[in-house]
């Protein structure tokens, strides 16, 4: 039985809450250049741009509901005896909707608000744009949405960097493995030896990496997984 678990999700997870996936075929890169709306430089070049497709984002994502996926995960976590921990790559709130407590948003929360002049972070449910004034200094024009944008450092990286060092199990559910870091968490666990699986709906770029795959829909695999680790405890 595996002492620590160590779970990494990406879009693929929430897809079936609603949420667009960002490199399938109707993904959000077919509809936008990241390059626009998901870079620092980007944001100075035209911040109203910007401010309207998190806006857009943050309407859209007001409705969803956590799928059986997240439900499993947060399952697994209230009855393994070990440690169970999720590194997101995802900026929705599903995780959290459908209980999971030891979570890791790496690239940062859709509904949280960053000031770059003062550095404080809110929660944000609403719209944003430059004349929006931080509620901290009081300033406009400093708002963002307090997401990671391609070159910046995803957050906490020394502590997910820890639960891979000491991870026996290591699962990578819904993502390409098309960015890093999070592409290259699977290749941290197995040099510590950690068993590794790929929960997708088809080969990830990073499948040769993982000593075990299932491939289907998340909301199918991901309970028949999780069944299966809780039917030894
Ligand atoms: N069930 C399981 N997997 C699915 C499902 C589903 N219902 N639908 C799609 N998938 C899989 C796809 O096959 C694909 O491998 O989910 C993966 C989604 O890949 P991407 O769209 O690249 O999303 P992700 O890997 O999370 O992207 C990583 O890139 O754009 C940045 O910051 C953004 O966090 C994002 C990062």
């Amino acid at each position: 039985m595996a002492e620590r678990i160590v779970i990494l999700t990406g879009a693929g997870l929430s897809a079936e809450s609603g949420v667009p996936t960002f490199r399938d075929k109707d993904g959000v890169w077919a509809k936008y250049d990241y390059r626009d709306v998901a870079t620092p430089e980007g944001f100075a070049r035209d911040p109203a741009l910007v401010h309207a497709f998190y806006n857009m984002r943050r309407r859209a994502h007001a409705g969803i509901q956590p799928n059986a996926a997240h439900a499993a995960l947060a399952r697994l976590e209230r009855a393994y005896p070990g440690e169970v921990w999720v590194v997101t790559q995802n900026v929705d709130a599903l995780h959290e909707a459908a209980g999971t407590k030891n979570l890791i948003h790496m690239h940062g929360e859709l509904f949280g608000a960053l000031c770059t002049h003062c550095g404080a972070r809110f929660p944000w449910s609403g719209d944003m744009s430059l004349e929006t004034r931080c509620p901290g200094c009081g300033k406009a024009g400093g708002m963002r949405p307090d997401v990671v944008w391609f070159g910046e450092m995803p957050y906490q990286m020394e502590r997910i960097g820890e639960l891979l060092a000491a991870a026996d199990l290591f699962i990578s559910i819904g993502t390409s493995g098309n960015v890093y870091p999070a592409a290259g968490f699977v290749a941290e666990a197995r040099a510590a030896g950690a068993h590794t699986v790929e929960l997708n709906l088809e080969p990830s770029e990073g499948r040769l990496m993982f000593a075990e795959a299932m491939h289907g829909a998340a909301t199918v695999i991901v309970p028949a997984y999780v069944n299966r680790l809780l039917q030894w405890v």
